[in-house]
């Protein structure tokens, strides 16, 4: 029986919390009409209307070896795939359902190529699970908050036995977690109304989920959705508590506290453009430089973000996604020290011009510039005498105090000089690495 131990959690969360930065990945038959993975639902389709997809679903540019690539130069450390959305479609192949990637004209076993893949470039790899399943008939149907079919009284519940629908769930969940090898995430998605913990037979399912991967990370969403806490926020952690919570396209204003206030892990999920399964007419993509100070951002309210990718129908990244993610890189490249293993600075209030990251348990900070101060840099909220040493993280180069008149009037405040140019070398984040003594 799984019981929550804080050794235990603390030492499963070490690569995660280490890591900060992430891909999902939402792909399925809902990427070949394009309307996002939720199609089904807002148009209220029919199932013999999606049918169509799974007949024509080639997977004839999936190269998840190029995918692992592009996840490993943006700097990403793990990867989280969809191996089922709500529609109830499997990339794997599951004993228990037609349903799957294996009967499409793909006709293979697409988790263990992505797994193998993302395992090759040495990266962490997760699964996404749907707790829901828009193709099981024992699913509730009729009056359903979400259900394609939940305006239609004829297809009512009176037969559907939800006992069944949460064997099928076990089934295909211990599927995954022994068909797989070792798997570094679990991601369910999503309890909502009377559908939460025990309805999904949760303790049951994390137990046999436990059993086989004792160290796999699982999100919270068998007790919350993309709103809401789980049992850990609340100090009373259930069996099924989620090891990280889970906030969805936003990311949470100060960080995540429990009820008594201490810092816990969480992971902010959000997409590129507005949509997680690939939508061809979406081009409200977020710019690189603005993603790049997003990332930042979790880091110094001490959280993951775990960036989205949508792959078109054939299984390619769309060409904005693969431009974002190198423009990325570029930057991670020189910076990502300030990112791995960092966390809030929670002694130093965040500055005017920017945000802070600390490596986790030393004297190193790194103070990423946004955006340049006229004149010096005031290094606000440090103890002037204790810093050892400024330098530019990019090049390594030596950032001296400035000393001009101007800064005579504020003698407390230790101020970067960063040379004549009022224009940041790097003019979407900067990052000075402040090294404090003892
Ligand atoms: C939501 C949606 C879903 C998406 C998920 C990602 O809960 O149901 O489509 O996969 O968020 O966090």
């Amino acid at each position: 029986m799984y019981q929550f131990n804080e050794e235990e959690y603390n030492a499963r969360m070490t690569w995660y919390r280490d890591a900060r930065f992430g891909m999902f990945l939402h792909w399925g038959l809902y990427s070949i009409p394009a309307r996002g993975e939720w199609v089904r639902s807002v148009e209220q389709m029919p199932e013999e209307e999606y049918m169509p997809f799974f007949r024509e679903f080639s997977a004839s540019r999936f190269d998840p070896k190029k995918w692992a690539k592009e996840a490993k130069a943006a700097g990403m450390k793990y990867a989280v795939m969809t191996a089922k959305h709500h529609d109830g479609f499997c990339l794997f192949d599951s004993k228990y359902t037609d349903f799957k990637a294996t009967n499409t004209p793909a006709g293979r076993d697409l988790v263990r190529e992505y797994l193998d893949a993302m395992r090759s470039e040495g990266l962490k790899v997760g699964l996404y699970f749907t707790l829901l399943d828009w193709h099981h008939p024992d699913y509730p149907h009729y009056g359903d908050w979400n259900h394609p079919m939940r305006n239609h009284p004829e297809c009512g519940n009176e037969e559907r036995d939800f006992e069944r629908y949460k064997e099928y769930l076990y089934n295909q969940v211990e599927e995954i977690v022994t068909n797989y090898g070792k798997l570094d995430i679990l991601w369910f998605d999503f309890s909502y109304d009377w559908l939460k913990g025990e309805a999904w037979g949760a303790t049951k399912l994390v137990n046999m989920v436990r059993s086989h991967q004792p160290e796999v990370i699982i999100d919270n969403r068998l007790e919350a959705s993309g709103e809401g806490h789980g049992s850990l926020y609340y100090c009373d952690p259930k069996p099924f508590h989620g090891d990280f919570e889970s906030p969805e396209q936003i990311i949470p204003p100060q960080g995540v506290r429990n009820v008594k206030g201490e810092p816990i892990a969480w992971e902010a999920c959000f997409t590129m453009n507005n949509n997680w399964g690939y939508c061809a007419n979406d081009h409200y993509w977020k710019p690189a430089s603005m993603l790049i100070r997003k990332l930042v951002e979790c880091v110094s309210k001490g959280g993951n973000m775990l960036l989205n990718v949508g792959p078109d129908g054939y299984g390619a990244f769309p060409p904005e996604s693969s431009a974002i993610l190198s423009e990325i890189g570029r930057w991670m490249e020189k910076n990502s020290e300030s990112i791995y293993g960092c966390t809030a600075a929670w002694d130093i209030p965040k500055p005017d011009y920017g945000r802070i990251t600390r490596k986790e348990g030393t004297n190193t900070y790194y103070v990423h510039v946004f955006e340049n101060t006229v004149g010096p840099l005031p290094l606000t909220g440090f103890d002037r005498d204790r810093i050892e040493s400024v330098r530019a993280l990019s090049d390594g180069h030596e950032i001296r105090f400035a000393d001009g008149f101007m800064v005579k009037d504020y003698p407390e405040i230790a101020f970067a000089d960063l040379g004549p140019d009022p224009v940041l070398p790097d003019q979407t984040d900067y990052v000075l690495k402040v090294t404090l003594r003892g």
